[in-house]
């Protein structure tokens, strides 16, 4: 039978790219987003790459009531909980703000699951989880430190999951561990619309090779790394939907819980980045040393060994393919969803 699946969040960056995976493994799919951080045009967008009119309910994950009643009508099997405040700056600034949203909408999609019989939720962790690492690749049994209110709620939504599934061992729960997510569908239909200016760097660099600003701002480049400039583990965001796919294909065959890496394992530096995205988009990104980032490390990069193991999922993509598929949607959709037609 087919099973249904809600994702909160449905449509944002990863969750518009796992919502079309989803389907195209053949699951039904209903998505709940309160469009704070999205555009509605994902969903014509959605219904045009995948030839049906998307299930979309638009609410809030924090209220209870709105919760219940899309929970009564779909019925679903298992949820993937993306809903989330993500800027990191911006967290600083506004810690309730995070804490109220990240860990209210979780508690409240718990609850709201548990009161109809749900209990199988994959969840959107980071890297972020790690703090600054002590040991590279990170394996998913590295310490673990909040260093920002954004990575304390993921890391505290963690918890409140763990704690969930031991005084109820009915939940499932998959914790999937992004690193960096980058790149686009490669019809060029959906990507990454960042509002105001992009915190993340392949944005900003897209916004640059497109024209929309002048120059990138690279943030120091005095590390210990090979070109002194920070090193991340980037993957495609059509891989991590893909990750998605193989944890609810877990969490549906067998009685268990996991938390796991979504990563590459391989590292690239800033400089590398803009190297590759230069030859992607064939424009020039003019870029400026400037000092570091407060907050960030030097080196970022997972061991994926678990998921592929466990999921048997592992990344396909390579730096050059998510610049090339960043700047098709780049290219195609300048101003993002705003773009006429
Ligand atoms: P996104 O902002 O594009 O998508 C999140 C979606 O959630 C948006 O469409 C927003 O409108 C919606 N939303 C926020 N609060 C909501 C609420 N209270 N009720 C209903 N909808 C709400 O972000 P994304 O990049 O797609 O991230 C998805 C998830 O992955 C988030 O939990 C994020 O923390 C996590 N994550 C993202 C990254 C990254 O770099 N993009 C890395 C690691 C983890
Ligand atoms: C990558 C590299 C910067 C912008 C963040 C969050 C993390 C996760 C993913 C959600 C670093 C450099 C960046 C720029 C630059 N999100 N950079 N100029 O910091 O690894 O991770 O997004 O969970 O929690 O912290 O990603 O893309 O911001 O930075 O030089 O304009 O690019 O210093 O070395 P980061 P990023």
């Amino acid at each position: 039978m087919t099973s249904t699946i809600l994702l909160t969040g449905a449509t944002g960056y990863i969750g518009s790219h796992t919502w079309l995976a989803l389907l195209a493994a053949g699951f039904r799919v209903v998505g709940v987003d309160n469009l704070s951080n999205s555009s509605p045009e994902v969903l014509n967008r959605l219904g045009r790459l995948s030839g049906v009119t998307p299930i979309f309910e638009r609410a809030d994950v924090c209220d209870a009531a709105a919760m219940s009643t899309v929970f009564g009508r779909h019925r679903p099997d298992a949820v993937v909980h993306f809903a989330a405040f993500k800027a990191v700056g911006e967290s600083t600034a506004k810690p309730l703000d995070y804490y109220r949203n990240n860990l209210g909408g979780l508690i409240n999609t718990c609850e709201t699951m548990r009161a109809q019989g749900c209990r199988r939720m994959v969840f959107s962790s980071s890297a972020t989880v790690y703090g600054v690492p002590e040991h590279l690749p990170l394996t998913e049994g590295a310490a673990l430190a909040a260093v920002n209110p954004y990575g304390a709620t993921k890391l505290m939504g963690e918890t409140i999951l763990r704690d969930l599934g031991a005084s109820d061992h009915a939940w499932q729960t998959a914790t999937l561990r992004y690193f960096n997510p980058v790149g686009a569908h490669p019809s060029g239909l959906i990507g990454e619309d960042p509002r105001g200016t992009p915190n993340n760097l392949m944005p900003y660099v897209a916004q640059v090779a497109v024209g929309r600003r002048a120059r990138l701002q690279v943030f120091g480049n005095d590390y210990p790394t090979p070109d002194g400039t920070g090193v991340r583990d980037y993957i495609h965001v059509m891989d991590l939907a893909d990750g998605h796919v193989a944890a609810l294909n877990f969490l549906l065959a067998q009685p268990e819980s996991i938390t796991v890496n979504l990563g590459t394992g391989c590292g690239y530096s800033v400089l590398a980045l803009v190297k590759a995205y230069e030859n992607a988009s064939g424009r020039e990104v003019p870029y400026d040393i400037v000092s570091r980032r407060p907050g960030d490390v030097a080196s970022c990069y997972a061991d994926p060994a678990l998921a592929k193991e466990k999921l048997n999922w592992q990344a396909q993509f390579d730096l050059q393919r998510m610049c090339e598929d960043s700047w098709r949607w780049q290219h195609m959709n300048p101003e993002g969803f705003a773009t006429p037609a």
